[in-house]
């Protein structure tokens, strides 16, 4: 290999890896401009090399142990492709570090668990570990918040991180089909991760946001201390009746500096169907920043597929090429602050939903415990009776999550209430 070369170590050809290959082939000319170097491919290492894939492998150099990857003398960089938490990625990432070689990788779930003491580790050894893929595929937020706004103090961030669950729930409306139905589509797809936990169950997108948090308000990361709620228990009837007072639901990723500490959230939220994050269809994802100096900026594109996570992974490529190291959370990992988790409620607007025995006194009942518990309605509605029940959908006005949980559970306890009381947060963004 020419000197000059930046040469990489790839490991892991999925879908990203292959774009990865894609786009240094079919880009090398610009890619070599505006790194002012060749980067090179100098090792490539997957599960099975005889898998059937549609480009010539026999071009590279095959290294069957990815670990050998992390001591090759020949690279400079390893790209870690393979994804999750545990082993071999963390192991591949920690002694690439410890052997001097700059790391790039889309690894949510190993960032958001380990990415701060990979960080410190990298930032001993003056590397580059950078993971602008890990979240919203194409959309360079990461870049966003280390550099281009890095002069503004971020008081929220949120957004639509997770195209598997904004395309099931896209189909659910369009198709007027329920959860299991839409969900087994995208299954067949190819949509939904292995586990698809990660994805309807809210924790892909609980990773991402911890990494945007801490980006954004300088604080290490912490994910356990995220909030989740997933979209598995989104009905067809909540998103007709979302639709119906002009909203649409959203599976939203929210990080919020508070009094005190930190909120970080995942759940699913009506949002006004007329707004940004209302439009969103498919897999599209969709993040906002709101910074003291820029105020309210938002970043729209496609969140996962070969092409655009292949592009934030050559931009960090580049990034590493130019000599542009830029810490992996913005600021020296030692000086993040450790966050102070908040149980300080925002107050927030809530679609409720009932289904109530219709008999003289029942909405006295509910409307006591409501009433008790400081839950102020805004408006209400009494929809067409099933069988002896009637569903009673409420929207209160700004109130505390906390109390509403307890109130739902005590109204959940009474003769009145036929099946387990519904509530969706409303973000009137
Ligand atoms: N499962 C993820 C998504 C892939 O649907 O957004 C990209 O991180």
């Amino acid at each position: 290999m020419e000197k000059n070369s930046l040469n990489i170590g790839l490991i892991g050809l999925g879908t990203v890896g292959l774009g990865v290959v894609d786009c240094l082939v079919k880009n090398r000319e610009i890619i070599t401009l505006r790194a002012g170097r060749e980067i090179k491919i100098s090792a490539i290492c997957a599960k099975r090399k005889n898998k059937k894939r549609d480009f010539d492998l026999s071009n590279y150099r095959w290294v069957q142990d990815p670990l050998t990857i992390a001591s090759d003398d020949d690279i400079d960089v390893v790209v870690e492709l393979i994804g999750g938490e545990n082993e071999p990625a963390k192991s591949i990432i920690e002694r690439s570090l410890l052997n001097k070689k700059h790391v790039v990788t889309a690894n949510k779930a190993l960032i958001a668990h380990n990415g701060h003491y990979l960080a410190l580790l990298a930032e001993e050894q003056k590397l580059s570990l950078n993971f602008e893929a890990a979240v919203a595929g194409g959309i360079p937020i990461l870049k966003i918040l280390k550099e281009s706004l890095c002069g503004n103090k971020v008081s929220r961030v949120y957004g639509v991180i997770n195209g598997t669950c904004n395309y099931i729930l896209t189909q659910m409306e369009n198709e007027e089909e329920d959860f299991s139905k839409v969900f087994k589509q995208a299954q067949n797809l190819g949509y939904v991760e292995k586990d698809p936990s990660l994805d309807v169950g809210g924790i892909d997108s609980a990773h991402k946001i911890s990494i945007l948090a801490s980006l954004a308000f300088g604080t290490r990361i912490d994910f356990d201390n995220v909030v989740i709620k997933g979209i598995e228990s989104i009905s067809l009837v909540d998103i007709r009746n979302a639709k119906s007072m002009g909203y649409r639901i959203k599976l939203m990723g929210l990080a919020q500096r508070a009094k005190k500490g930190i909120i970080q959230e995942v759940e699913p939220c009506l949002v006004p169907k007329e707004s940004l994050f209302g439009k969103l269809n498919g897999g599209t994802n969709l993040v906002m920043v709101e910074g003291d100096f820029a105020d309210k900026t938002h970043y729209i594109g496609p969140g996962a597929g070969a092409g655009p996570t292949a592009s934030s992974v050559i931009s960090d490529l580049i990034d590493i090429a130019r000599g542009n190291i830029v810490p992996a959370f913005g600021q020296n990992a030692h000086l993040l602050e450790i966050p102070q988790h908040t149980s300080e409620d925002l107050l927030s607007s809530f679609y409720l939903r009932f289904l109530l025995t219709d008999k003289p006194g029942t909405l006295a009942q509910l409307a006591g415990i409501l009433g008790k518990n400081k839950i102020s309605i805004n408006r209400m509605r009494q929809l067409q009776h099933q069988d002896e029940n009637a569903p009673v959908l409420i929207v209160t006005h700004p109130i505390n999550k906390t109390l509403l949980k307890s109130a739902l559970e005590e109204i959940s306890k009474l003769e009145i209430c036929k099946s387990e009381p519904v509530y969706i947060k409303i973000e009137d963004l």
